[in-house]
């Protein structure tokens, strides 16, 4: 079974108490955070994430889609965020933002837009707790995913099943109820979804699809 996280980037956000009940049926919390420099959009800070941990105990997602991101992790950090990820493509002493995240006691996960290869991973991958293939270019939701992401997922599996290693694949854009199932069977094991599942008609529904995803 995959892990659910819907991403509340598709949340009402005058409504953010009422729409993370709805989703609570899934164990993780997708928190999408733009800059309006490493992304063409601007979302939100760590002023929201301390509000989402006042409303739900779930596990939190923190996606980093920002410059500079080691002036922050520690923020989000504090906020309550219990994974931060941050972008290889953001990072130019990349083992040192992965090691500032764990030092504060966070699972630290670095992400992958559509045209950065896996071997980018090569020298850091044993240090991850996740690692997050972008499935869209990155800054917004809604978008159709790329089928050129499903190679490198199988690829990434294949190099952490090698390694003996437990870190998780994670898909973050385009993922639906239809099309989960081929995420999960080329090797990824956590879902984010976030139009898929916050513009459901049933909400619990559509996470217990996702997470039972399988071919049909
Ligand atoms: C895109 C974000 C995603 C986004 C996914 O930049 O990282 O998390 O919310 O949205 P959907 O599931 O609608 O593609
Ligand atoms: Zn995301």
């Amino acid at each position: 079974m995959a892990i659910v996280a819907p991403s509340i980037l598709s949340a009402d956000f005058a409504r953010l108490g009422e729409d993370l009940a709805s989703v609570s049926d899934a164990e993780w919390v997708h928190v999408d955070v733009m800059d309006g420099r490493f992304v063409p959009n601007l979302t939100i800070g760590p002023l929201v994430v301390e509000a989402v941990r006042r409303s739900t105990d779930k596990f939190i997602d923190c996606h980093l889609m920002i410059v500079e991101p080691d002036h922050y992790t520690g923020a989000f950090i504090d906020a309550g965020a219990d994974l931060v990820t941050v972008h290889a493509e953001a990072c130019p002493h990349l083992h040192r933002s992965i090691q500032a995240i764990k030092a504060r006691g966070c699972k630290a996960g670095v992400a992958l837009n559509p045209h950065t290869p896996e071997s980018i991973l090569d020298y850091v991958l044993d240090e991850l707790d996740l690692v997050l293939v972008m499935s869209v270019n990155p800054g917004f939701g809604g978008q159709s995913l790329i089928e050129a992401v499903f190679p490198k997922i199988s690829r990434l599996r294949a190099e952490i099943e090698r390694r003996g290693l437990s870190t998780h694949i994670e898909v973050d854009g385009g993922v639906k109820v239809d099309n989960a199932w081929r995420f999960v069977e080329a090797g990824a094991d956590v879902l984010v979804s976030g139009s898929g599942v916050f513009g459901a008609k049933d909400r619990r529904a559509a996470i217990a699809a996702v997470r039972a995803a399988a071919r049909p």
